[in-house]
């Protein structure tokens, strides 16, 4: 059943929870060479607040770099697959450009975790999962 979703996209914002989505992302792919996989990361614009990408004092330009830092990492991950994989670094508001992104390639199933980098334990969804789970046109598939 699981191999019916043939193009995943993975939310990731190095958060641990993230982190379990993109590996049970991978091994969903790993059942089946056919799944594409795009990586999904999204910069919020630096403005201050107590986590902007959970980089409190960076410039933006800062931010930027991590992010390609973390973004290459990932990339690396990805070369054990045999799969069609990309990891695409995008600015804006998380939850809009995730379901901007997961439309624009047709994607079949978006993998992501419940909470992310600010983590307020007594709530189920942080407000990204929640955006997504309302807004995506297709299943998602919720890590916790
Ligand atoms: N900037 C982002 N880029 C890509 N994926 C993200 C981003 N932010 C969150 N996500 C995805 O959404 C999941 C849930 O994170 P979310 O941000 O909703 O919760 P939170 O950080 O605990 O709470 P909030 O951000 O609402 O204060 C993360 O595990 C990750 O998969
Ligand atoms: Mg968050």
């Amino acid at each position: 059943m699981l191999t019916d979703y043939s193009r995943i996209v993975v939310a990731y914002d190095h958060s641990e929870l993230s982190k379990k989505a993109l590996k049970m992302a991978m091994n969903l792919a790993k059942q089946d060479n056919q799944i594409e996989m795009i990586v999904v990361m999204v910069l919020q614009p630096v403005r201050p607040m107590p986590y902007s990408y959970g980089f409190v004092t960076d410039s933006q330009e800062t931010q930027r770099e991590e992010a390609n830092t973390i973004r290459n990492e990932i990339q690396q991950e990805l070369t054990e697959l045999p799969n069609k994989t990309r990891t695409v670094l995008l600015e804006g508001n998380p939850g809009q450009m995730i379901v901007d992104c997961v439309k624009q390639n047709d994607a079949d199933l978006v993998v992501m975790g419940s909470r992310g980098l600010s983590g307020l334990k007594e709530l189920f969804l942080g407000s990204v999962s929640h955006y997504v789970v309302q807004k995506a046109p297709c299943p998602v598939f919720i890590v916790k």
